[in-house]
């Protein structure tokens, strides 16, 4: 079966919103976590989508869906944890509490924060994650990218041929990334920054699938301003 997994565990402290983590901030007068769910339900081959949910803000989410009019079997929720990753490994946890793990389970995982992503790129990770085990969502690097380990002087400019910016949803059978994960040392589990760290460690292929600049990732003010042009629509007149 195909699930969906919404990661909504953070609390936004780049976004310096006291009031409330990020996702839940209105756009266009709609939460921005019931944008990236309306999306991510459209896709029917979803047997389910799963809410990563902050537990602080569990009663707070069911409270959203029932005003928000979205009463499905086919949405679940699932507390956060610490990490992202940890977020992850809890919906899986829950998905193998509510419907068992299946050797061909396959789980896209998509921040809440992104609530511009298309059919097309979820509709590609099923596919990519059938046919491939795991797949990342990435767009071309347009800016050169420029390496600095200290934060002052450059340290390396990699070739910008070969650079891409991550996004998600990341997506992966779900027994091949539980594997990889319990083979990862201690010290490896702590540098994760994303999923797809989890397969690249451990030497398992990644296929590429092509993002959109408009799957952008709400993470500053400045982020949410320019979200709040683009779900309004861009005028160029
Ligand atoms: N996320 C999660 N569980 C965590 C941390 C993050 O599910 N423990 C989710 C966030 O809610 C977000 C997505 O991962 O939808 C991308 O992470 P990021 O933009 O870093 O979100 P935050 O951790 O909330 O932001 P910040 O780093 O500014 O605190």
């Amino acid at each position: 079966m195909i699930y969906g997994a919404i990661l909504a565990g953070g609390s936004g402290t780049r976004m310096h919103v006291s009031s409330m983590p990020k996702q839940f901030l209105l756009l266009k007068g709609k939460p921005i976590i019931i944008h990236t769910l309306e999306k991510m339900l459209a896709c029917r081959r979803f047997h389910a989508v799963y809410l990563g949910i902050h537990p602080d803000w569990m009663s707070y989410m069911y409270d959203l869906l029932e005003k928000y009019d979205i009463d499905t079997p086919r949405v679940r929720l699932a507390p956060g944890g610490e990490t992202r990753n940890d977020t992850i490994f809890r919906v899986i946890d829950e998905i193998n509490r509510d419907y068992g793990a299946n050797e061909d389970d396959i789980i896209v995982t998509h921040d809440a924060v992104r609530p511009f992503v298309t059919l097309r790129i979820i509709d590609e990770n099923i596919d990519a994650a059938i046919e491939h085990g795991a797949c990342d969502t990435v767009v071309r690097a347009t800016d050169t990218i420029v390496c600095s380990e200290d934060g002052t002087v450059i340290s390396e400019i990699p070739n910008r041929e070969f650079m891409y910016q991550g996004q998600t949803p990341q997506s992966f059978k779900i027994t091949l990334l539980k594997e990889a994960y319990a083979q990862l040392t201690k010290e490896e589990k702590e540098i994760l920054t994303d999923a797809c760290k989890i397969c690249v460690i451990k030497n398992i292929p990644v296929k590429l699938v092509r993002g959109e600049v408009l799957n952008m990732k709400i993470t500053t003010v400045n982020d949410y301003e320019i979200a709040e042009v683009i779900a309004g629509g861009i005028s160029l007149d």
